[in-house]
């Protein structure tokens, strides 16, 4: 596989690198500890151009590649993790199925905005007894002439408590399991659509995400995205997507944690030298550089045979799957390496191994990465 990359690529990387160390990082513990949305810090990278990075231009984004995409979430989410799954949402989960299944009408009014940067969007899968077992949706589409009345509840919407409008699946047909399943698109200001109050999390504490209740809402036939029952396939493949953007940004949090500990293992002295004239912090450096390396390289993988148009659910589950807990192994290096430090709130090591952590579950949790990964090499 050619891993060189293109003029553009790189430019858009080291442009996504120089705003990360400018706008990011230096706010990120203050956005996290605040629990704040950074809402002018997203503003200013739609400004980047990383409302639709992969969306064509003639749909309002960047017209650039996934490739490049994934190089923007690690930049982004190695300043600020819960910036880049802000953007990765509005990338992957509901800028991607709009362009993919949605009419051109469609795509005037629910990806244009959404992909310039106007406008934030989210994905509404998972319900209370919905995580893993995404075919056991119970909230329900009701049709009553040109109209479709919404009923029952999402929850962990990420981007929820702001978005302006949401990737929805509904039962149409209970009795149909996934082929009872219908994707809709739908403004948040639609009588019926009751946010709840932001979730408490361990990590990832500047992104917001809430349960929502839909009560009678009403939808109009013209916002259903794709057939009545193809809702699970769209689900699915775009979770294929949704899982690029996962794994780069679990490069880029495992990065922010391998530099902060690299440069730290130069200056902290233990037995009258720098540690890192230990081999057992070499070692550890070593195994981090290596694991990041071999992610990326998975990751760019899942997203060239995206650019491809060819299937791509089996690499971007291992990518999703290796970089999640190569992240978590690395954020927790990175601990070892700073001691006491680590554990401080003082630095911001801590708060990668928290942001790391919810890599491993959400788009999927690893075991369900080992189930789709399995089942494809079992075929
Ligand atoms: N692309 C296209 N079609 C697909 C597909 C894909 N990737 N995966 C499955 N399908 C199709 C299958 O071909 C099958 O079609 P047919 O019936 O026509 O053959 C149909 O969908 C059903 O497939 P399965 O029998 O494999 O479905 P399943 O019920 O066994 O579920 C699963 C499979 C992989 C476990 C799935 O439920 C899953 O991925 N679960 C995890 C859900 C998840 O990732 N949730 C994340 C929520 S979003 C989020 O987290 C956002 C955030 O906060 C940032």
């Amino acid at each position: 596989m050619e891993i060189e990359l293109s003029e553009e690529q790189r430019l858009l990387r080291d442009t996504c690198r120089d705003f990360a160390d400018k706008e990011l990082k230096p706010n990120a513990k203050r956005w996290d500890r605040e629990h704040k949305f950074p809402k002018e810090a997203v503003q200013k990278a739609f400004e980047l151009g990383l409302g639709g990075v992969a969306v064509p231009a003639e749909w309002g984004g960047a017209g650039m590649d996934n490739i490049a995409y994934a190089l923007a979430i690690e930049e982004i989410s190695r300043g600020c993790a819960s910036v880049g799954v802000t953007l990765s949402v509005n990338n992957s989960l509901y800028c991607d199925p709009v362009l993919k299944y949605g009419t051109d009408e469609q795509k005037e009014k629910w990806l244009k905005p959404f992909a310039r940067g106007e406008k934030l969007g989210c994905f509404g899968l998972t319900e209370p007894q919905a995580g893993s077992d995404a075919a056991e949706q119970r909230t329900t589409a009701t049709r009553k002439g040109d109209v479709y009345y919404i009923n029952g509840t999402k929850n962990w919407i990420t981007n929820g408590p702001v978005a302006d409008a949401i990737v929805l699946f509904t039962m149409t047909d209970l009795s149909k399991g996934t082929k009872g399943i219908t994707a809709f698109v739908v403004d948040t200001n639609t009588p019926g659509f009751l946010r709840q109050k932001a979730d408490e999390k361990l990590g990832i504490c500047a992104s917001p995400s809430c349960t929502i209740f839909f009560e009678n809402m009403e939808v109009p036939v013209s916002q259903r995205l794709g057939a009545e029952g193809e809702g699970f396939k769209i689900a699915m493949s775009t979770l294929d997507g949704g899982r690029i953007g996962i794994a780069a940004q679990a490069i880029g949090i495992g990065r922010a944690a391998f530099e902060e500990a690299r440069d730290y293992a130069k200056v902290r002295k233990t037995f009258d030298v720098p540690i890192a004239q230990h081999q057992a912090i070499q070692f550890m450096l070593a195994d981090m550089a290596t694991e990041l390396d071999a992610a990326r390289l998975l990751t760019l993988r899942a997203a060239a045979l995206k650019d491809r148009g060819v299937r791509h659910t089996r690499e971007s589950s291992m990518a999703k799957l290796y970089a999640s807990e190569a992240s978590n192994r690395v954020a927790d290096k990175a601990v070892q390496i700073h001691g006491g430090m680590g554990y401080s709130k003082e630095l911001d090591i801590e708060r990668h191994f928290r942001d790391a952590r919810i890599t491993e579950i959400y788009e999927g949790t690893s075991e369900i990465q080992r189930l789709v990964i399995s089942n494809a090499v079992l075929r």
